[in-house]
């Protein structure tokens, strides 16, 4: 047994006045009363308890009985959150026989702990533990009371929100109504337990606004991603018997956190950061998919890369009212495309990544021990199940859910969600019939555009494996008769740590580009494209199968393509040593690049683009070529990167593109910043810029001297028309005496290149013979865009001839 004896408590003397004392208590007994002003502390000093006015403005003021963290400090807890106090008059009183009061300065009661204690206690004492549950306890070791059970809108580590089926207790989260004001809002969170238990957020007053959080699944809820994210930082814990169900977390290192239903209905997991601030670490909902079934039965919505959600049907599915439809509350959704029969012919279709459907109207094996093949049995012998599931994810999975009736509120996930297994109807005839439906509203919604597309190309596997499991797979890393790896986004978000910024590369022309790792251990680099051109997917697979057959040892491979709704990835070949900018900007990495290698740059460069332009079996223009677009292998030869790129994404689009697909200034010709006119020579000036960059080690751009306001390509031509080209190099350079004959011609071939006229500048296969060999070159004239000042605003001149260029770009030979 153990005692507190009075001893213990020891009153702290914090602020005086000739009127009033204000105590801080450890402990309060019957003999005190906690007056506005005193508190009553944890013994660690985190926690305290004392009166509190969430609007200073107020008069008089609105005073409540409030746990808080003290630093930073935020109110956990409220007494009298619907009973405000006015004034400094109130007081917490505890009666020898263990209540716990509030009382007003006309010694009214405004709030009481109600403890439910059958007999009187003997030494009732109130304290704050180290986890910040208020405690009223008794002598003999009996909690009388405790904040815990009465959670407010914050939930701290180890409180817990659930159910008991025994005492009808609930554990939920009620929001605040304003940030001034605690009173009971509109939200609230708590354990619905129809059918498998499930996490809800609700509104009150409006049956047809929820998040559900959804169901636990061994690991997390299903439906709320960001709160199982970080479950290296924390344990959760969820149980289920018959007495009782409840979920709770506490932190598996050293961190402070709070989940806080908020005013507007949102969860908010706060972090403490070392420097003693609360950090929002995440949010739930997350977005407008997350709101109970927006798209209907047998529907999923999908966020866009622009931001919007849509709604589309699962596989096998149609729209009910036949055409596509908005998110709404009380969307239709879909139906079957080919009706369930009820009997042997019924097949069972799984669909990976989701988010379990509404368990409202479920079956679940309660001791978690049937195997997903029990399941099946159990479902397809039922006629109204429509899907199943295992009740727990971990170590394979077990247990068994069923579904009664439509599947409600689902959603797909890349990295995250389990697997569901839907009855479909099967019909052999049908099924071409059902492809093409597929196709056709595959292209307008954005879910099942992976399944669309492995659908059309890869048809014959899919008949021979529709009977069995699965349709949404990995399509795999190698080759298949298309000549274009498709891969699973799952693997890429695996790969990438879920596009972690850890593995943020950089940003490209077209979108952030990541470091990844497959499972084969293979590196590569994915680019995320920023917008799509609108183009459907067969389209863009086109495109990209166009692309993946450049083949050249100075381009980057590109090693596949990924697909998810109206995302697309573009997957490459990883380069360990960046790109050309990385080096050649930079004063000290610039010194690992003699002669030899930048020469070697120079070419490579020259060859991959001689390619591009001449030797693929397709004409491309580059239109990006920069010194950023030259990525380097361990070996430092280069490689061209974001080829072929323009047309397929973004060329022949809107306003918002063309401040995408402009190029990059600096790199451009006068036609092009001017007129918008686009060929082949545009890349020549382009490479002529880059050659300049790459012998000085400075950016056209950026270019400053001293002396004058030109910019590289003026400073070089300024030289060269005093005969002083030799000073154009990094002098570094000119330490190999031998490799100066070969830098003046470089330089030679670069103010050729970079000519105001495109009629004047060589092709790149000139280029590489001029770089070949000894012969006589052409005197330069004047290069085009030679000072800083004369280059119009380049955004604007584009936009309106975006169009005509783009129709160059790609050309079928
Ligand atoms: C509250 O406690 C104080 C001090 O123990 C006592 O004097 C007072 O009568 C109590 N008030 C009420 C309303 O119980
Ligand atoms: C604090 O209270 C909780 C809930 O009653 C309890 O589980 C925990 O053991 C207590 N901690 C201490 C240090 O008393
Ligand atoms: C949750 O419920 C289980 C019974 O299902 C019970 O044993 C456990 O103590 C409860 N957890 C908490 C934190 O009260
Ligand atoms: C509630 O949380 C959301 C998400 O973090 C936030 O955007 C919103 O501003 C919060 N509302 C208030 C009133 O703080
Ligand atoms: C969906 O919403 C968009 C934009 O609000 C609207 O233009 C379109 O007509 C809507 N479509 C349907 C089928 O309601």
């Amino acid at each position: 047994m153990r005692k507190i004896p009075s001893m213990f408590w020891v009153p702290l003397f914090l602020l005086s006045s000739s009127f009033s004392v204000a105590l801080d208590y450890s402990v309060i007994t019957p003999r005190d009363s906690l007056k506005d002003g005193d508190t009553l502390s944890s013994t660690d000093h985190v926690f305290q308890l004392g009166f509190f006015s969430f609007d200073q403005d107020e008069q008089p003021q609105h005073r409540f009985l409030c746990l808080w963290y003290k630093q930073p400090f935020a109110v956990v807890w409220v007494a009298n959150r619907n009973n405000p106090l006015y004034g400094t008059s109130g007081f917490l009183n505890l009666s020898a026989g263990g209540d716990l009061q509030l009382f007003d300065g006309e010694h009214r009661a405004l709030w009481s702990s109600s403890s439910k204690a059958t007999k009187p206690a003997k030494n009732p004492y109130l304290k704050i533990n180290c986890t910040g549950n208020l405690l009223l306890g008794d002598d003999e070791e009996a909690v009388l009371w405790q904040s815990f059970d009465d959670p407010m809108n914050t939930i701290l580590a180890g409180m817990k929100l659930g159910k008991n089926f025994k005492t009808q207790q609930e554990w939920s989260l009620t929001s605040w109504k304003t940030l001034k004001d605690p009173s009971t809002g509109e939200y609230t969170l708590s354990l619905d337990t129809r059918g498998l238990p499930q996490l809800i957020l609700r509104k009150k007053g409006d049956p047809t606004y929820s998040y559900r959080l959804g169901s636990w699944n061994g690991l997390s809820f299903t439906g709320a991603p960001a709160m199982g994210r970080e479950n290296t930082l924390f344990n959760y814990k969820f149980t289920s018997s018959a007495q009782e169900v409840n979920y709770s977390w506490t932190p598996r290192r050293d961190i402070v956190s709070r989940l806080v239903l908020n005013t507007t209905g949102k969860l908010q997991r706060f972090i403490q950061s070392k420097q003693h601030e609360w950090n929002l670490a995440n949010t739930a909902p997350e977005d407008e998919c997350d709101y109970y079934s927006i798209c209907g039965a047998y529907a999923v919505c999908g966020i866009s890369s622009k931001n919007t959600p849509s709604c589309s049907c699962l596989q096998g599915f149609k729209p009910k009212s036949g055409r596509k439809w908005n998110i709404s509350r009380g969307a239709e959704g879909c139906v079957h495309e080919v009706p369930t029969k009820c009997g042997k012919k019924d097949i069972f279709v799984k669909f990976p990544g989701m988010k379990l459907p509404d368990t409202s109207w479920s079956w679940y094996d309660s001791r978690n021990a049937m195997t997903l093949e029990d399941c099946k049995v159990k479902c397809s012998s039922t006629c109204s199940c429509t899907a199943y599931a295992n009740t727990d994810i971990r170590k394979g999975g077990k247990g068994c859910l069923l579904w009664f009736g439509d599947l409600l509120d689902m959603r797909e996930y890349a990295s995250f969600g389990q697997d569901v297994y839907i009855r479909m109807g099967f019909a052999k005839k049908e099924f071409k019939g059902r492809e093409k439906v597929g196709m056709i509203v595959g292209s307008v919604m954005s879910i099942a555009v992976v399944l669309v597309a492995v659908f059309a190309c890869y048809r014959k596997k899919i008949m021979k494996r529709y009977h069995g499991e699965s349709l949404i797979k990995r399509v795999g890393e190698e080759n298949m008769d298309m000549g274009l790896p498709i891969l699973d986004i799952k693997a890429i978000y695996i790969a990438t740590d879920d596009f972690s910024y850890i593995n943020f590369l950089g940003r490209g022309g077209f979108g952030p580009v990541y470091k990844g790792r497959l499972e084969n251990g293979q590196e590569i680099a994915v680019k995320r494209l920023c917008e799509n051109s609108g183009q459907g997917v067969l389209e863009f697979k086109n495109e990209v199968k166009l692309i993946a057959k450049l083949q050249h040892r100075n381009l980057v491979r590109l090693l596949g393509c990924c697909i998810q709704g109206e995302e697309r990835m573009l997957i490459y070949e990883y380069m360990p040593n960046k790109s050309l900018d990385f080096f050649i900007f930079d004063e000290r990495r610039r010194r690992e690049l003699d002669w030899g290698k930048r020469s070697n740059i120079i070419y490579g460069i020259a060859r991959g683009l001689l390619y591009l332009h001449q030797d693929s079996r397709l004409r491309i223009i580059h239109r990006d070529l920069k010194a950023g677009n030259v990525l380097l292998d361990n070996d430092m030869n280069p490689k061209i990167s974001d080829f072929g790129l323009a047309k397929s994404f973004g060329g022949d689009q809107s306003e918002s593109s063309t401040n995408r697909v402009v190029g990059t200034y600096g790199y451009m010709p006068p036609e092009y910043a001017i007129d918008g006119h686009f060929s082949v020579k545009s890349d020549v000036f382009s490479f002529g810029v880059l050659v300049l960059e790459v012998i000085t080690g400075k950016t056209n751009r950026r270019f400053q001297h001293a002396d004058h306001d030109l910019n590289l390509l003026g400073h070089v031509w300024k030289l060269w028309v005093e005969d002083r080209a030799i000073e154009v190099p990094e002098e570094d350079l000119l330490e190999e005496t031998c490799a100066v004959s070969e830098i003046l011609r470089c330089i030679h071939v670069a103010l050729l290149c970079v000519q105001q006229k495109p009629e004047d500048r060589p092709t790149m296969a000139s280029v590489v013979l001029m770089f070949g060999s000894d012969g006589s070159l052409p005197d330069p004239k004047q290069p085009g865009f030679f000072t800083n000042r004369n280059v119009p605003d380049v955004s604007s001149s584009l936009s309106r001839s975006v169009n005509q260029v783009s129709i160059t770009m790609i050309q079928g030979r």
